[in-house]
């Protein structure tokens, strides 16, 4: 008998039962078609490192040497560097060089424009690899509200615009109770600019490259006022004291942020997604929202509290 050609074949069940729970897992991203031992690879690069190492000439002698310039063919014979993996087998190791080098491209922009190109052409930041869009901003540059979150998630690195999911749709709710809106007299950003694949939480390094970046948008946006959205963006921005706060600590309470030169005051409330999870603290949140309209309808004064 011919098999019915709209069943599905066997084993379909159990594959998407699999991929679903590698979703669940976090896991939803791919990196290659083929599985990489990573293992394998360092034990190689040591073994060939350290194989360079024995081949190489006894050190000099300790002591004060004068600089010697080697002739070319004198160099030549240094034995050969360790071989390193090449960039397509592994994500970069972010260093203090590539800080400085985010630093300098942002210092360099002159207009959002110039500056979202510069981080889209900017490879320094290891979550690049994995993500599909960069994710730069939305809304009105010209707002004097700017809120600043922590970083995309799945909707938005689909997307390319930040706060598209769930919580930016509760976002979007929030800022039109008071009167706001990205299309209108808003603009939304982000600490990171890519995607951590499976969600999760930037490290202090990726957190490092991208700071240059937003703090550049900052400037350049010259808002009078900035929301940050949950406890990280307030951390990665303002430093000091904040960073051993919580939000429940943060939220609510009046900030400064300087940026060469310029301080720009800056009020921290709970993330939306935090505010998904926990409804209770939207009574909160909806404080925070009133205070930063009443700030901003009084001129960029401060409300009495
Ligand atoms: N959460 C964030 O912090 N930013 C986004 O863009 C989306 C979700």
């Amino acid at each position: 008998m011919p098999s019915d050609p709209t069943s599905l074949p066997p084993g379909f069940d159990a594959a998407a039962a699999l991929l679903e729970w590698y979703a669940a897992m976090g896991v939803d991203v791919t990196l290659a078609d083929a599985p990489l031992d990573r293992f394998e690879e360092s034990a190689k690069a040591k073994a060939a490192a350290e194989a360079a190492r024995r081949q190489a000439p006894p050190p000099a002698p300790r002591g004060p040497m004068p600089a010697i310039n080697l002739p070319p063919h004198a160099a030549a014979a240094r034995p050969a560097p360790a071989p390193s993996l090449t960039p397509s087998q592994t994500a970069q190791v972010p260093t203090e060089a590539t800080v400085m080098q985010a630093r300098a491209a942002a210092q360099s922009a002159q207009t959002l424009d110039e500056l979202k190109a510069l981080i889209e052409a900017f490879d320094g930041c290891n979550l690049k690899l994995t993500a599909k869009n960069t994710v730069f901003a939305d809304g009105n540059p010209a707002s004097k509200l700017m809120l600043v979150g922590e970083a995309p998630g799945r909707d938005e690195d689909i997307e390319g615009r930040p706060f598209v999911g769930r919580s930016g749709q509760l976002l979007d709710r929030m800022l039109n109770a008071i009167g706001y809106s990205r299309s209108h007299n808003a603009y939304i950003a982000n600490v990171i600019y890519w995607r951590p694949p499976g969600n999760r939480d930037p490290s202090d390094v990726e957190v490092a490259i991208c700071r240059p970046f937003i703090l550049r948008q900052i400037e350049l946006i010259n808002p009078e006022l900035i929301v940050f959205l949950g406890a990280q963006p307030a951390k990665a921005l303002l430093g000091g004291d904040a960073v051993k706060q919580g939000i429940n600590k943060l939220r609510g309470r009046w900030c400064e942020l300087e940026i060469g030169g310029k301080r720009f005051k800056a009020l921290p409330t709970f993330h939306p997604a935090y505010l998904l999870r926990t409804p209770i603290k939207k009574r909160e949140a909806w404080r925070d929202f009133l205070t930063a309209k009443v700030f901003l309808e009084n001129g960029g004064m401060l409300p009495p509290t």
